[in-house]
């Protein structure tokens, strides 16, 4: 079986686009692999190994300018640069019109997390949820509890091929309809749904469309834009950064999670510390803005 496997991987190295890939200066990018040759990680759907040059980012910061943001002396203004072009790359990654759109976090499910404590203030009529059965635990977990706060559910469901489809998804939506809540990629089959199409349903009904796309981030171009989203969320230590360590850890020298709110142009580091969700669409109270603070680890 496994001399089976093994000729079937040569040929196809031989025979395909793989064949002109440079595979030795790449592994050489990764101490990980570099230190154990014979070791071939295929476990990157749950988080990548860190090529060095993370690895040395991470160090120079800690090394060279660990300090508040927002200090007005050389260090300080150095790490608010450095967070500036950081978010200036991952808006170009990911096709974000403006860098204040994007804003760096723990990881995915304490950003949908937040996002979802922010919407919950913001439920009145408006207050059903579209979910999927298809989604990562995060991605609907999350919104079903929201019960709480007044929100129903609807579920948009996978049909037999494996894949949501959007003519499923029209008689979900109504003038009620406040969010779908919804994946580009199947986590567990990696069907891919037309987030677009789906936008487009959410949108002519006056409803908002949130996008889970710690899956397909690493595999396909992420396009806001085109997506046409509200939201959309990605896990960067699937994408070669770094996993987190603790929920203590800082997020400055840690810019791995990137969450979208596209029509949200404040700074970035302003919204997220009175909680950014629940600036735009209500006047949070002074204690509401309190406990945001307190529990805010978004950059
Ligand atoms: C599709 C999908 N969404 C969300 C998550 C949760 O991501 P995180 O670990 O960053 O919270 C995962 C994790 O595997 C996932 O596969």
């Amino acid at each position: 079986m496994e001399t089976k496997l093994q000729g079937v991987l040569n040929s196809e190295i031989q025979s395909g686009s793989n064949a002109n890939v440079p595979i030795e200066p790449v592994r050489a990018a990764f101490p990980a692999l570099t230190r154990a040759p014979g070791f071939i990680f295929f476990d990157n759907a749950a988080g990548t190994q860190v090529p060095q040059i993370v690895l040395d980012a991470v160090n120079h910061h800690l090394l060279e300018c660990n300090v508040q943001r927002g200090g007005r002396y050389a260090k300080s203004r150095e790490v608010d640069a450095t967070i500036l072009r950081a978010r200036r790359s991952v808006a170009d990654l990911v096709n974000a019109r403006d860098s204040s759109e994007i804003a760096f976090g723990m990881n995915a499910t304490s950003f949908i997390r937040l996002v979802s404590l922010a919407i919950a203030q913001t439920i009145g009529k408006r207050n059903e949820i579209v979910v999927t059965d298809m989604d990562h635990e995060a991605n609907v977990a999350t919104w079903l509890a929201l019960e709480r706060n007044g929100a129903r559910f609807l579920w948009w469901k996978v049909r037999d091929d494996g894949n949501l489809h959007v003519d499923d998804l029209i008689p979900l939506v109504s003038s009620k309809t406040r969010l779908v809540a919804c994946t580009l990629a199947s986590n567990a089959i990696g069907s891919i749904v037309d987030v677009a199409a789906a936008a487009k349903v959410a949108h002519a009904a006056g409803a908002e469309i949130f996008l889970d796309a710690v899956h397909y981030g690493p595999h396909g171009l992420i396009d806001v834009q085109a997506f046409d989203c509200g939201y959309l969320v990605c896990s960067g230590y699937k994408k070669l950064r770094l996993a987190p360590l603790s929920t203590k850890t800082s997020p400055e020298w840690m810019p791995q999670y990137v969450i979208l709110k596209r029509s949200l142009r404040a700074d970035p580091r302003k919204r997220c510390q009175g909680g950014f969700v629940c600036n735009r669409r209500s006047k949070p109270s002074e204690a509401t803005k309190n406990r945001c603070r307190s529990k805010c680890f978004a950059s």
